[in-house]
């Protein structure tokens, strides 16, 4: 018998595909006890970075999306203005500007540094997103029983 998706608790639907175009983001704050997630769609592709910036822990995902100048030349040589390349492709960092790489997480200031990455995936029309197994809070063993602050709430029958 097949799994059924809703019981892995890694799984999050982020939203509908047509809820997240081309070009434009959703943020998902917490994400499974965290600072959260944005899920961003670019030409088409998603792709989810956690929302917190290796450098200062400013709200990444929240930043400013673009491409960069074309590296070819020095600024003072450019006629007008110079050619962006990888439109929709970079995400700077609104605390210090820092840039990265939606697509890899890879930060373009820094080589050393890189924002976690989430997987994505298209089912059945939602855009879903998997937490990383070494993120979620720890799960009682299968059959154990309840720990106390955690039965907290429930109503006596
Ligand atoms: S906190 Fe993001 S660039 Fe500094």
């Amino acid at each position: 018998m097949p799994l059924d998706p809703s019981s892995d608790i890694r799984r999050v639907v982020a939203g509908r595909v047509e809820e997240i175009p081309p070009g434009e983001r959703k943020l998902i704050v917490p994400f499974r006890g965290r600072a959260g997630i944005g899920v961003f769609n670019v030409n088409g592709d998603y792709h989810a970075l956690r929302n917190l910036c290796p450098h200062k822990l400013g709200p990444l995902c929240t930043g400013r999306v673009s491409g960069r100048p074309e590296a070819v030349a020095p600024p003072s040589s450019y006629a007008g203005e110079p050619e962006i390349e990888r439109d929709g492709e970079i995400v700077r960092c609104p605390w210090h500007l820092w840039e990265f790489d939606i697509t890899t997480g890879q930060c373009l200031v820094d080589p050393k540094m890189r924002v976690k990455t989430y997987p994505v995936a298209i089912e059945e029309g939602e855009v879903v997103v998997y937490a990383d197994p070494a993120d979620l809070p720890p799960q009682p063993p299968s059959g154990a029983a309840v720990p106390a602050t955690m039965a907290r709430g429930r109503s006596a029958e």
